[in-house]
This record gives structure tokens, sequence and C-alpha cells, in this order.
């Protein structure tokens, strides 16, 4: 037998007190944003019967997240950083901005701080010898549809072991490999040599997969390049792309995938550059351009400041 107190009038004194609405200390957005949360929380509580038993196993399960560092992984995986994409994408179309390259997410891997490099650069150190090679290039457009010559394209992925320099558990990986910030030329165009990574999933055994195995899902993500693109005048722009053709693109626990952000590989069997790059052997090539958007009322509206590491 359930029975149902979250409608009392002495419940919903007590959410006022939890959340200190009924004081004039504190921060009032804070004490807001508690409020619907506690409320939200204690009905789902009387309406789902929640025991105690349940509970304290989600208590338990908090501290082994906070403890692995993984509440930014779990934070994909169930779906809230694609909502907030979403949102964005909603006020984009209310304020009849389109055009853009599809934004998606940046997940926690960045690290500030990376290598300046004008025109091209090469990302990898070739120490991991299992990736195909790739050159990826493009050019970067601003609001008018025209090239924007010095534009800033920050990129990083992993290795062929699904592993970022910085988050490496195998330490192999020096600082900053896999990763570059570029600097487009004159013509708008970025260019940079890497290998092609592979997918990678969340760490086994760990309180975010075993969450994700409760619910029936995988933790596993398609290969994908990571971006931020900026340039004078212009919204910074947060995506990724995917690699065409990995088994994953379109089942992905973080749900990044997005229309126009899955490019053709156009496989080469080496021989004469591309593109003024000489690759030698065989590689794969893609090429994507990207449309950054303007300021709104001077503002980057979509920037997002959020603790990043940084080296
Ligand atoms: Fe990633």
């Amino acid at each position: 037998m359930n029975v149902n107190i979250f409608d009392r009038p002495q419940v919903q004194e007590f959410l006022k007190t939890v959340s200190g609405l009924d004081k004039p200390e504190g921060d009032p957005r804070i004490k807001a944003i508690i409020h619907r949360f506690m409320t939200d929380l204690f009905k789902a509580i009387d309406e789902l019967d929640i025991t105690p038993d349940e509970y304290w196993a989600g208590i338990a399960w908090i501290n082994a997240l906070g403890t692995a560092g993984q509440a930014g992984l779990i934070s994909p995986g169930l779906g809230l950083d694609h909502f907030l994409d979403l949102r964005l994408d909603a006020k984009d179309a209310a304020l009849g901005i389109d055009g853009e390259t599809p934004r998606t997410i940046e997940g926690p891997l960045y690290v500030a701080g990376a290598p300046v490099v004008h025109g091209h650069a090469r990302l990898d150190d070739g120490r991991d010898t299992n990736g195909t090679p790739l050159l990826m290039h493009g050019t970067v457009h601003g609001a008018d549809g025209k090239p924007l010559p010095g534009a800033v394209v920050e990129v990083w992925h992993c290795d062929t072991r699904g592993f970022y320099s910085h988050f490496d558990p195998t330490g192999v990986q020096g600082p900053f490999n896999m990763r570059r910030t570029l600097i487009a030329d004159e013509a708008g165009h970025y260019s940079f040599r890497s290998i092609v990574p592979k997918g990678y999933g969340v760490p086994p055994g760990s309180p975010t997969e075993q969450l994700l195995f409760a619910l029936g899902r995988h933790g596993q993500r398609p290969a994908h390049i990571h971006f931020f693109v900026s340039g004078d005048g212009h919204r910074k722009l947060t995506t990724q792309i995917n690699i065409a053709g990995d088994p994953l693109v379109n089942d992905d626990f973080a749900f990044a995938t997005r229309n126009g952000l899955v490019p053709e590989i156009k496989q080469h069997t080496g021989g004469s550059p591309v593109n003024g790059v000489e690759m030698g052997e065989a590689f794969d090539e893609i090429l994507f351009d990207f449309h950054l958007t303007e300021l709104v009322n001077g503002e980057d509206n979509q920037a997002v400041q959020r603790a990043r590491v940084a080296a």
C-alpha cells in the first residue's frame, strides 16, 4: 500500500524551509532552482513509492559517481547535454538564426592551452601506428557566407585505443597529442593531418556504466572529432563530426550525432599531395566547412562557461 503526503500543507511548507524561501539570506536564483528540484524529487519519491533502500542505493551511487569524477559523463548519457543543445537550437529558431553548422555536445575532455598553429598542423605524434592517416581540411565561413580569415579552430580527438591525451590511463601520450588550436589562413582555410580516431566507451564497471546497464543501454560512442570554432564578430561554435561508417554512428550513448555532422570520407591510395599536403601512404580525407553565426546584440549568447581542464 502506498500513501501520498506530497500535497499536505506541512510538506509544502517544509519544501520552502528546505530551500531557504522563508528567509531573506542567500541567493534567490539558487533558492528557486533548489525549491523546484526538491519539489520534483519529493513528488517522485511519493508517487513512485521509492523505498528507503532504493533511496540510499541512489545516494551511494551519487557518492561513487563523484569519487570517479563522472558527473560530466553521466550528464550526456542521460541526454542532458543534448537537451541543452536542443534548447539553444530553439532559441536560434526564435531569433531567426539559421544556416549554421549544427552544434553538438562538448563532452568533458577538452583541455585549454593546446599549441597554436597557423594554417596546417599535424596533430598526432606518429606513435599510434594503428590509425589510418587522416587529412581533414575545409573553410570557415562567416555569417555573410564569406570565408573568415583568422578564424580559430580548436580540435581534439582520441587515439585508436579510445584514449585522450591528458586523460590517458596508460600515460603513453604526451601533452596535447591530437589537440591543436589552428588559425585559418587568409582564405579562411584550416587543415590538419592526424589519424582516424576510434570510438570509445565509459570506463568498464564504472558508476556511469552501472546505471546505463540498469537502463538496458550501453556506454559506447562512435568515433568522432571535437571542435570549437570561433572568429571575430561571431559566436563560438561547439561541435563534433562523426566518422562515417562507424557501426555506432546513430547509436551514441552521449546523443551527439546530428544531421550534417557525418561527412563523407574519401579514401586515397597515396601518391600525389592533396591540397598541398604530402600524405605519403594510403590515407583518408575529410573535407568539412564550418559556418559561424553573428553575435546577438553584440554578445555570444551560446558561449558556455564551465569548469575545464587547462594545461
Ligand atoms: Fe570525445
